[in-house]
């Protein structure tokens, strides 16, 4: 039986990827910071919860991560733990790099010092490209990364290409573009409207309060990209691959699309942060925005080319950004409805 330690065990992608490795066969052993909401909400719904060990571990203490590292000899290691809100990455930098960053090279130091044949993924993002250089962003496209969540996230990419390089290490990056789910955390976007827009629905809530709408996003859902990084540790060579559907959308086509499932047609009135989304039909207003969710500097255009990942691993997006959505609204949906039942 394969041993697979994940980092970051609670968080969206930890989750998908436990299950999805649990049903290959592997035994799963969690990490977790042990950050005091232990309820574990995420390995509930995949029904999964008892199947996985979990041991306490902090990227932030280098000790801890050796102890355990010694402990379970893990065949393939997933690095998916990171303070990973963009947003909050500009309120604590330090801490983001001391996790995004230092993080990630703790690590590998114990893996090198006491199971340098692991195989290691890294949790590499598209916030790298930043003030994107080229259009659409593939491996070679340089990095301008616009946060400090994506300087710290060049230099966990870039130090495992080096201990690949130097160390001769199965360590791979997975450079992936946003990808969501049901399971993503409310304080990202698209969660936030799916969420918020059930409230409205089942009338908890008025409107939702949202930042710049312009932004486009090369949105994924986030099972299939979970796939995808074991296909990158199951190949005979260690690389760094995009994971990506081609497509963008802005925030505004979001929300249009997700009003549309709750049955709101959302008519657009004024500019920037004085834009307002209002129901046609009820003439209520769903959407306002406010500079409070605007960033000092902003990533305003992603779209992915993943035609190595497609050409080397076999590995392409399904979900349409349509079904996406829907799948999205459709859960939260049913959540607040079993919320209102308690
Ligand atoms: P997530 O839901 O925010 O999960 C991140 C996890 O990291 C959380 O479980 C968190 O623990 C844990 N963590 C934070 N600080 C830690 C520390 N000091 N030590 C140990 N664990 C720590 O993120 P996700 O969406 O699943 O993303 C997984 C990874 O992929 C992240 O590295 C993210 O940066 C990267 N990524 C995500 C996307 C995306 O669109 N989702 C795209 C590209 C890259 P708590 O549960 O205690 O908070
Ligand atoms: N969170 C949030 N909240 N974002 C908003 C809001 C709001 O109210 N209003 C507009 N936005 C815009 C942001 O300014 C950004 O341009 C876009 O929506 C997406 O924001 P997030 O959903 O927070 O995601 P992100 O793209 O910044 O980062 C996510 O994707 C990265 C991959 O590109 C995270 O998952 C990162 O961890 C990941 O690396």
């Amino acid at each position: 039986m394969k041993v697979a330690l994940i980092t970051g065990i609670r968080g969206q992608d930890g989750a998908y990827l436990s299950k999805f490795l649990l049903e290959k066969g592997y035994k799963v052993v969690g990490a977790d910071r042990r950050s005091g909401d232990s309820s574990n909400w995420r390995l509930k719904e995949l029904g999964i919860e008892k199947e996985i060990e979990i041991l306490y571990m902090d990227l932030l203490e280098f000790d801890n991560i050796f102890r355990v590292i010694q402990k379970i000899q893990p065949d393939e290691v997933y690095n998916l733990a990171a303070q990973s809100f963009v947003a909050t990455s500009f309120e604590q930098p330090i801490l983001t790099a001391e996790v995004d960053a230092l993080g990630v090279n703790r690590l590998l130091e114990a893996l090198r010092l006491l199971k340098p044949d692991a195989k290691f993924y890294q949790a590499s993002t598209s916030e790298m490209f930043g003030k994107v250089q080229t259009i659409p962003q593939n491996e070679k496209t340089p990095f301008y990364p616009r946060s400090p969540y994506g300087v710290s996230k060049v230099f966990g990419h870039w130090i495992t290409v080096n201990y690949r390089e130097s160390y001769n290490m199965f360590a791979c990056s997975g450079i992936l573009f946003n990808h969501e789910s049901p399971l993503r955390g409310v304080e990202f976007v698209t969660r936030k409207i799916t969420y918020n827009l059930a409230q409205i629905k089942y009338g908890l809530r008025d409107k939702i309060i949202l930042g710049n709408l312009e932004a486009k996003r090369d949105w994924g859902y986030a099972k299939e990209y979970v796939e995808g990084m074991w296909m990158m540790l199951q190949h005979n060579e260690p690389d760094d691959y995009v994971l990506a559907t081609g497509e963008t959308h802005s925030i505004k086509e979001f929300v249009e699309k997700a009003c549309s499932f709750v049955g709101y047609e959302i008519e657009w009135q004024g500019e920037k942060e004085h834009l307002k989304g209002i129901d046609r039909k009820s003439g209520k207003v769903i959407i306002e925005t406010s500079k409070e969710f605007y960033r000092p500097a902003e990533v305003d255009i992603l779209i992915g080319d993943a035609s190595k990942a497609k050409k080397v691993l076999g590995w392409e997006p399904k979900t349409s950004f349509e079904k996406l959505v829907e799948i999205m609204v459709d859960a939260d949906l049913r959540r607040v409805a079993q919320e209102l039942k308690k």
